[in-house]
């Protein structure tokens, strides 16, 4: 049964006016809203605004207004509306606010049951900007630490964070985490249910520190295999089991919560690319549900170079082909979850040649791709999944001995970093052989925590990488930073220690 103040609002909405403020509390604080705001998907005219809110029953539906203003106290709005929420979509709200102008911040906040939302700040994509800044994240487990990573994140100056997948994960309490520092999953088991997902997400978005980035900048996001299950591909998981139940209502359950809870726009696939002006072209690519089939259990296996092994599959590899060739952009970002660039890991797991989960688990594809950027100009994969940092001119063997672009890997926010598992020597001691195997890998990182921030300009590409110094208590530090750059036209990583900041 619906509360009477919801039926007043509901009231209200049918006779074409806003809630009166006379009838509802006008106060400033949470109230329903216990997840926070968040936006997403910036465009030179429009951005998606989200919020959530908690009904006092689940049976209700709930009106959410929302305003769009040029200044942090909403002198004047200059765009509103309000829309109904309910159980259906799990009492989130998205709104594609348009008629914006490009390259200009915004603030935003919702009203619900009388109380206000935290304000939220966004901005549109740039159209005629000199430079572009992008925090870029992956991994955030959050058993496993502390997300002070986004805490600083929020506080930076940007144009968007890019979140290449890993933003929940999908194990029990202590499936894949640390639970003695007191942060454990919910609900208290692996997920499977629609239900299930809803639960981890409204954990997660609860955090105060994911909170405040989202509530700080634009979100641009896609999923890798966590948000779903472990190494999922289009039909499978590595975690998912037959006395799991069905993996299609599983994928089914992850993907619609995944659209619930992010600020991206509705749409029937995830890949999909931006543009900031003739600077960057973000692309940002599905590589789990889209096209992905189920991975090698060897290098040896008979159809292991089999062009129907896919990352993409045929239609997202032609769109990223029109994409890239039609683009105008000095800078081509690609948003990849999994390592592109060939890497030798023979010496640090001699059972396990290559990463049969990354791009070189499938070669006929990555072989294809790499056939086809050859031909560009500063193509830059920004990847994630793998826990570690990254500096590395993209190398394909087969295909060419020069670099066909460079590859920046960003380290988790808060997942188990390689030493974390298997003791600090034994990471120093793979960094090592990675670099010394792998010429074209010009800086590994497999022990810090954090993220990089990208700066594009005309001439330059910079990667300026943030480690926090201990992620096991809440508000930590960052350390000293670390960056890597790389020239307009010459895809040569160059490298200094920044300090000072
Ligand atoms: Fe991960």
């Amino acid at each position: 049964m619906k509360s009477l103040s919801s039926f007043l609002i509901v009231l209200a909405v049918l006779m074409g006016c806003s809630p009166k403020s006379a009838e509802v509390k006008e106060q400033k604080g949470s109230g329903p809203f216990l997840h926070g705001v968040a936006s997403g998907d910036p465009l030179y005219d429009r951005v998606i605004i989200w919020t959530r809110v908690t009904p006092e029953s689940p049976g209700d539906s709930a009106v959410v207004a929302w305003e769009v203003s040029g200044d942090q106290e909403f002198k004047s709005s200059l765009v509103s509306g309000q829309v109904v929420t309910d159980a259906g979509r799990d009492f989130t709200v998205k709104v594609d606010v348009g008629n914006l102008q490009a390259g200009t911040p915004y603030y935003y906040r919702f009203k619900s049951a009388g109380y206000y939302s935290p304000v939220g700040r966004t901005k549109t994509a740039a159209q005629n900007a000199d430079s572009l800044k992008l925090a870029v994240v992956s991994c955030s487990n959050y058993e496993w630490g502390y997300f002070t990573a986004y805490q600083k994140i929020a506080k930076k100056e940007l144009d968007a964070v890019v979140h290449l997948g890993d933003y929940i994960y999908e194990y029990a309490p202590g499936g894949y985490g640390d639970t003695t520092i007191g942060r454990k999953h919910e609900p208290p088991h692996e997920l499977l249910t629609l239900q299930d997902y809803r639960t981890r997400y409204a954990q997660y978005r609860a955090d105060p520190d994911l909170q405040a980035m989202h509530a700080s900048h634009p979100f641009i996001a896609i999923w890798d295999d966590h948000e779903i299950a472990n190494d999922v591909y289009t039909s499978g998981a590595q975690n998912h089991q037959e006395n799991e139940g069905s993996f299609e209502d599983r994928k089914r359950a992850a993907v619609q919560t995944y659209y619930e809870w992010m600020p991206i726009r509705e749409a029937d696939q995830l890949y999909r690319s931006f543009e900031f002006g003739d600077l960057v072209e973000l692309i940002m690519l599905d590589e789990r549900l889209e096209g992905r089939t189920a991975p090698a259990s060897s290098i040896s296996d008979e159809d292991f170079n089999s062009p129907e092994r896919t990352m993409l599959g045929a239609g997202q590899l032609s769109w990223l082909k029109s994409t890239i060739e039609n683009s105008e952009a000095r800078w081509k970002v690609i948003g990849n979850q999994v390592i592109f660039s060939d890497i030798n890991q023979d010496m640090v797991f001699p059972e396990n040649p290559k990463n049969l989960d990354s791009w070189d688990g499938y070669p006929a594809e990555k072989k294809e791709v790499a056939r086809f950027i050859k031909d560009f100009k500063n193509i830059l994969w920004v990847t994630g999944d793998t826990h570690a940092s990254w500096a590395i001119e993209t190398m394909v063997k087969e295909v060419s001995l020069a670099p066909l672009g460079v590859e920046f890997g960003t380290p988790s926010i808060s997942s188990a970093n390689y030493d974390e598992y298997s003791g600090l020597d034994t990471a120093r001691r793979a960094e090592n052989l990675f670099q010394n195997f792998n010429p074209h890998i010009k800086y590994a990182n497999l022990t810090d925590h954090g993220y990089f921030i990208l700066t594009l300009r005309k001439e330059r590409a910079t990667a300026r990488y943030y480690f926090m110094e201990d992620i096991r208590e809440p508000n930590g530090a960052e350390g000293k930073p670390k960056e890597f750059w790389v020239n307009d036209g010459a895809p040569v990583i160059k490298q200094y220690n920044v300090y000072g900041f």
